[in-house]
């Protein structure tokens, strides 16, 4: 089987989708490549994610991801939810396909922009690597050298 069964399940009923009016922190991120865009909104309390909703133009694996995202992240602090990585997402799905990995990124991307976007409305202190460890599109290079 190429897909395993909690991927499936996750891309047939996906979980916390829709928006969040008011949401403390929104992301949204695309991957060039495919096309595809995902858009996270958090809901913040006392520093506890304490809902979140995501939404998606992308393929099966990225609608997957992005629900068992949101799973892992919900009930937990900010600074621990910012440490979820995408080969967290795709061990809690039981694997990917190596072809369809780049999707479960876009899942770790959108979860850090919309952290990134609350931390920012609130004027809350942080490292820019925490934001930009790896290739991410959630922080911009230029806006540094402007
Ligand atoms: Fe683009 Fe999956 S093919 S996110």
């Amino acid at each position: 089987m190429l897909y395993s069964e909690k991927v499936m399940d996750h891309f047939r009923n996906p979980r916390n989708v829709g928006e969040i009016e008011n949401a403390d922190g929104v992301g949204e991120v695309g991957n060039a490549k495919c096309g595809d865009i995902m858009k996270m909104y958090l809901k913040i309390e006392d520093g506890v994610i304490v809902d979140v909703k995501f939404e998606t133009f992308g393929c099966g694996s990225a609608i997957a991801t992005s629900s068992m995202a949101t799973e892992l992240i919900k009930g937990k602090p900010v600074d621990e939810a910012l440490k979820l990585t995408n080969q967290a997402v795709v061990e809690a799905l039981d694997g990917l396909p190596a072809h369809k990995i780049h999707c479960s990124v876009l899942a770790e991307e959108a979860v850090r922009a919309a952290i990134k976007d609350y931390y920012d409305k609130n004027g809350i202190a942080y490292e820019p690597e925490q934001f930009c460890g790896g290739d991410c599109s959630c922080c911009h290079e230029h806006d540094h050298h402007a």
